[in-house]
């Protein structure tokens, strides 16, 4: 094997194995609407993982998975120096797309056939990890492993974290069979780099090939739950009610317009509700919702923070309710490291590809691993900026700009710094 010459420029991905890859991957958990249902730790995301492994085994890579399931699949460099680590995850939202995050875990594997293919080695070792629970559908809060990764939340925290039937995380990991024996994080990275399609309208509007995510926008999440008193629909006077429905009503207004109040940059969303008992000639005794605000500013993100708690007390006031506000997430911007984008704007200047700085609207692992290691993003455009959607969409030509990238840039790393 030749060690990677720096100025070597002509080494590509096979677009088609990449692509197929992605394809293979999407049937798995495939839905009726072409996207992929494969929610952190359950049946269909043993089986994506199962796939993962082998395709990285066939490539020479040795699998080691850690204690909260984040499997670490490693390619061995010339020295035993910390490694450049690449990857995403493989978990989806229940009505999920082929690409979020598959396309940052299947890019690495496809570097990694390519390096095979070609003979060469790197000075660094190269890891491509696939992290568990990063969509925080199913277990919330999202990018649960990699925050306990870094040290941000204690592995015993992660484990007892129940999904929304009772279930616990570490119960349902040791379900998926797997040897979670690696200990958790407390390793040394030399450099973190995540290629994920954008989820936005941006890159595709303006013609580029790829983004490079300077800042990833902050967020709050919080559990609202609103209690008020069952009674019957029909003989309860309007004046006599506490009902938790009418009470979520109003605070889905005042979020929307908190989230208006703070645009274009900041958003603010409610998206789930569980109303109880849930029956058509019951006023709601309780309402259980989830709020959702992002801000790349951090003081604006506190000022949304304010805003959501009084529209919160002013919810209850209107509707005669009791409640309680709990913090799920609270996630700063996060600034990429700028030598790293600084080789990602070199590379993509070598490969042709036109791009821009972008901020991410999406959470990421990346924004918790840039606590530890220089970390940077590659955005790659999206059909229409849909994602969280089936009908999420990307060409195989963005695809395969978006891993000549994360090759060219994973190369500089292995072996420059
Ligand atoms: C993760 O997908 C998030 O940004 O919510
Ligand atoms: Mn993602
Ligand atoms: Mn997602």
């Amino acid at each position: 094997m030749n060690v990677m010459e720096r100025t070597n420029h002509n080494l590509r991905i096979n677009a088609d194995r990449l692509w197929a890859s992605l394809l293979d991957m999407a049937r798995i958990g495939g839905t009726a609407g072409g996207g992929s249902n494969r929610q952190a730790l359950t049946e269909e995301d043993a089986r994506g993982r199962l796939l993962f492994k082998q395709w990285c085994e066939a490539s020479g890579c040795t699998v080691s998975v850690d204690k909260l399931g984040s499997m670490f699949a490693r390619r061995d460099g010339l020295a035993d120096l910390p490694p450049v680590l690449v990857g995403s995850h493989l978990d989806t939202q229940p009505t999920g797309g082929k690409f979020d995050g598959v396309l940052g875990v299947l890019a690495g594997l496809e570097l990694i056939r390519t390096l095979n293919e070609a003979g060469l080695c790197t000075r660094r070792p190269i890891e491509i990890v696939n992290w568990t629970n990063e969509e925080g559908c199913r277990f919330a809060p999202a990018m649960l492993a990699s925050a306990a990764f870094t040290g941000e939340l204690s592995e015993q925290a992660v484990l007892d974290t129940r999904d929304a039937a009772g279930l616990r995380f570490g119960d349902e990991l040791t379900r998926m069979g797997l040897d979670c024996s690696t200990p958790l994080g407390g390793r040394s990275i030399a450099a973190y780099v995540e290629l994920h399609i954008e989820q936005g309208p941006i890159l595709e509007a303006e013609n580029l090939d790829v983004g490079f995510v300077t800042i990833g926008q902050g967020h709050r999440w919080y559990d609202i739950l609103l209690n008020g008193f069952e009674s019957h629909t029909g003989s309860t006077p309007m004046n006599h009610r506490r009902d938790a429905l009418l009470g979520a009503a109003h605070l889905i207004e005042a979020v929307n317009v908190i989230g208006k109040n703070h645009a274009p940059e900041g958003v603010a969303s409610v998206a789930s509700m569980r109303v109880m008992p849930n029956s058509r000639n019951v006023i709601a005794g309780e309402v259980l919702l989830s709020i959702d605000v992002r801000h790349p500013v951090q003081a604006r993100l506190d000022e949304m923070d304010r805003d959501v708690r009084a529209a919160y007390a002013a919810c209850l006031k209107s509707a005669g309710l009791t409640g309680t506000i709990i913090d799920i997430s609270n996630c700063p911007p996060v600034p990429f490291d700028s030598n790293v984008l600084d080789i990602i704007r070199e590379e993509a200047g070598h490969l042709g590809l036109k791009g821009r700085d972008i901020v991410s609207g999406a959470g990421h692992d990346a924004f918790h691993l840039a606590r530890i290691a220089p970390t940077a993003m590659i955005f790659t455009p999206c059909r229409d900026g849909i994602s969280h959607n089936e009908a999420e969409d990307i060409t195989q030509e963005w695809a395969t700009n978006g891993a000549n990238l994360l090759l060219r840039t994973v190369l500089r790393l292995a072996n420059e710094i």
